[in-house]
């Protein structure tokens, strides 16, 4: 368990704003999802689009390149690339990182 600080104060966090950090080599994307933040990998596991670009919507984040969907708590595959739904493993699931607030600094676990 290495905990890591992002730079990125919590309150600058908003419901369905998902914010890009880069920690090291890693891409990451901060979430405030009904007032909890998270953390989930920054590069979409289908072809690497970049999820900061994406939209998030009633918890669930999609790719801003080929429509993929995932849960932003659970990283679980909604609908695959091209927006098919129900998924069937055209993409794997996201990576998802715990996250807490120390003072008023997002960290995340990596
Ligand atoms: S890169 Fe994300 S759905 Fe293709």
């Amino acid at each position: 368990m290495t905990w890591t600080r992002t730079g990125v104060r919590a309150d600058e966090l908003r419901e369905e704003a998902p914010r890009g950090v880069t920690i090291g080599e890693r891409a990451i994307v901060l979430l405030r999802q009904d007032g909890t933040v998270l953390a989930v990998e920054g590069a979409c596991p289908h072809l690497g689009g970049d999820l900061a670009d994406g939209t998030v919507e009633r918890g669930q984040l999609t790719c801003p390149l080929h429509g993929a969907v995932f849960d932003v708590a659970t990283g679980e595959v909604r609908a695959d690339p091209f927006g098919l739904v129900p998924p069937e493993g055209g993409v794997g699931p996201l990576a998802v990182y715990p996250a807490r607030v120390v003072g008023t600094e997002v960290e995340v676990d990596l």
